[in-house]
């Protein structure tokens, strides 16, 4: 069922290319408008050659990007402009050109650039001759995709413009909103449970101007509330100072040190069904925190001592007090990556930890990207690098199966 102007707030970019079904996206682009959200239109030359950007800007109400390099100060970087803040981008209809060169990094015009710059969760709409479409090339393409965490729908079957029946045609409408809308609103499989979530750093004072932190950017942590709560979940963060919007329906917990976080997380705790610790805690803080600034100590001495005393370590205390509660722990290694956060699994005692090798360019700390292996006592899955939003559903996914698995 669809409710009225259910995008509000929301950003989508639609990305068309060529091919026949290109007018197709016209009905998508007047839908999304009219449901509220915010459309900026990419089109390819082929798309242009099918459909004028004029009608999908009388439409969408934006101006088309059609060009990597037009000179249009509105659009300041076009093919990082158009999916800039995006909350989805849509590829439909996509090509088999467009989706063979999104699997292969190809940027070679303001569409495949786009892509590649989005950050966000990315849907293909496949539609295409139906020996294309079927060609290993494709298939391995689409398969590429989805294992990236990318939503590539399946094509439908008929009748298509070069007059061969098979599979490859452009979705129904009905099919397309509904693969759009569940892009938001997930399934509800989270409903009813209750779960909190730890995200950002800690920060640790050493004088009322210093403090010693990391370069945990929350990312992760909040992308994990957001999903939780859009599919179902009564969700509470516990955040570490960050500069993030808060998600939508969540309650906010802000804390700035280990200590208060290890508070607001512990006094929660028999409350909640599921609990993840994302939030990169401070091992130590300063035994003695000066009440004014520690001045600088004149020209001779060229050293001063901060005297550093444990944090508690939140997970291991949460695993210490483990009722019902299902308990996930992160892993941040730079070497042995599945040794240690094995140990760490047992240790804490967390039924799941995501273990994340922050050496690597596109895991960890402080990117929109992570790459994870989810280790619990008898299995483990390696994931492949995706956006963190993307990795937020999937680690959601994977916790869903492994309590359905404990409570048989
Ligand atoms: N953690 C915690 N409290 C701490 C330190 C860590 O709750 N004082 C949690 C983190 O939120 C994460 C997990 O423990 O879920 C592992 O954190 P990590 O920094 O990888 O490991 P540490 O236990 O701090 O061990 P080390 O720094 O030696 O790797």
């Amino acid at each position: 069922m669809e409710t009225m102007m259910q995008f509000r707030g929301k950003k989508i970019t639609v990305g068309i290319t060529g091919g026949i079904a290109a007018y197709k996206a016209a009905d998508l682009v007047s839908w999304l408008y009219q449901q509220g959200a915010e459309v900026q239109v990419i089109m390819t030359k082929g798309a242009q050659e099918f459909i004028s950007p004029l009608l999908l800007h009388s439409l969408s109400g934006q101006v088309v990007i059609t060009d990597m390099f037009a000179n249009d100060d509105k659009l300041h970087i076009p093919h990082i402009y158009g999916v800039d803040g995006a909350d989805l981008l849509v590829i439909a209809p996509a090509t088999a050109n467009i989706m063979a060169k999104a699997a292969h990094g190809i940027a070679d015009d303001v569409l495949s650039a786009a892509i590649l710059a989005a950050t966000c969760p990315i849907l293909f709409v496949p539609a295409m001759n139906f020996h294309m479409y079927e060609n290993i090339a494709t298939q391995e393409n689409m398969e590429v995709l989805r294992r990236r965490g990318y939503h590539v729908l399946e094509a439908e079957e008929g009748r298509m413009a070069c007059g061969t029946v098979g599979k490859g045609r452009f979705p129904e409408a009905a099919v397309l909103r509904g693969a759009v809308c569940q892009m938001f609103f997930s399934q509800q499989d989270l409903a009813g449970k209750k779960i909190l979530i730890t995200a950002g750093p800690t920060r640790e004072n050493i004088d009322p101007v210093r403090y010693l932190s990391n370069y945990s950017s929350g990312k992760m942590g909040y992308a994990l509330a957001a999903a939780a709560k859009n599919r179902g979940a009564d969700v509470t963060l516990v955040t570490g100072p960050v500069n993030l919007l808060p998600p939508q329906g969540v309650t906010m917990v802000p804390v700035v040190t280990a200590v208060e976080m290890y508070e607001a997380a512990l006094s929660r705790y028999a409350e909640m069904d599921i609990v993840v610790k994302a939030a990169a805690v401070a091992d130590y803080r300063v035994e003695a925190v000066a009440t004014q600034k520690i001045k600088k100590q004149g020209e001779t001495k060229d050293s001063i001592q901060l005297n550093l005393v444990t944090n508690p370590d939140i997970l291991r205390a949460l695993g210490e007090a483990k009722g019902q509660q299902y308990l996930v722990g992160f892993a941040a290694e730079t070497e042995n990556l599945l040794d240690n956060a094995k140990k760490k699994l047992l240790d804490k005692k967390a039924d799941m930890i995501i273990a994340n090798d922050v050496s690597q360019p596109e895991a960890g700390f402080n990117v929109d990207t992570n790459a994870v292996t989810l280790i619990t006592k008898d299995d483990m899955l390696t994931l492949p690098s995706m956006d963190k939003k993307a990795l937020a559903e999937k680690i959601w996914d994977n916790v869903i199966i492994e309590i359905q698995k404990k409570s048989k």
